[in-house]
């Protein structure tokens, strides 16, 4: 079912317009950096000053009401690029499980950064930080980083072989009639580039 609308999503002509102009993908992937370097950026600053590391003159609360705002556009832009990357290869992404580990990740490193929007206030009243609320800022940035490493350890699905032996004998390679030179080709006709 799924696989099923990554294949409707890859072959949709918008996409596929999208994913071969070569203006359009740059700015995709200049939007996707751009608005992961807010999200990150904001959100490991407001973690650091939960574990006393930095700012400590401001209270945690006012850190966040002032970065949080930037962390939430830059997920909306993350998410639209990221959704938009993803969408041009999207069967192939499906069959990444490092990309399944980043999605998880994120997921995760989102809930700990709305719990910790939430209780900002409170722990800025405790005498002192509340150890859960080291732990989490601790957890939340392992969170993040992990989610970049498991972005960088991601396959190229036009550049590395890896995504077509991770497909080969799966049932999405049955599903969808996947070849490594199939997807040479396309590869080759996205770069103008001619296929051996
Ligand atoms: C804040 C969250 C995110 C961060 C920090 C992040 C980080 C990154 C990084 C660093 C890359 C470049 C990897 C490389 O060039 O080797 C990347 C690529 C990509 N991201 Fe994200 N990303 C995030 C969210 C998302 C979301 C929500 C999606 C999907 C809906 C997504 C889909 C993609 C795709 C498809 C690629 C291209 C992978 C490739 O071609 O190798 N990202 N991301």
């Amino acid at each position: 079912m799924l696989f099923h609308i990554c294949d409707w999503l890859e072959h949709n002509r918008w996409i596929i317009g999208l994913s071969r102009s070569v203006t359009l993908s740059v700015i995709l992937s200049v939007t996707h950096y751009f608005s992961f370097f807010c999200v990150v950026g904001s959100i490991m600053i407001v973690d650091l000053r939960v574990l006393g590391v930095l700012g400590r003159r401001k209270k945690v609360a006012e850190l966040a009401e002032e970065l949080l705002p930037w962390m939430w556009m830059g997920l909306l832009f993350v998410i639209l690029s990221g959704f938009l990357i993803f969408a041009g290869d999207a069967t192939a992404f499906y069959a990444s499980r490092v990309f399944h580990v980043k999605l998880m990740l994120l997921l995760l490193a989102i809930a700990l950064s709305v719990i910790t929007q939430i209780s900002a206030l409170r722990w800025d009243r405790s005498p002192a930080m509340p150890v859960l609320a080291k732990l989490m800022a601790l957890v939340s940035l392992v969170l993040w980083v992990g989610v970049i490493l498991a972005a960088v350890e991601t396959p190229d699905p036009y550049l590395s072989p890896t995504i077509a032996q991770m497909k080969s004998g799966s049932s999405v390679q049955k599903a969808s009639g996947y070849s490594p030179s199939l997807q040479v080709g396309r590869w080759a006709s996205k770069t103008n580039v001619s296929a051996p």
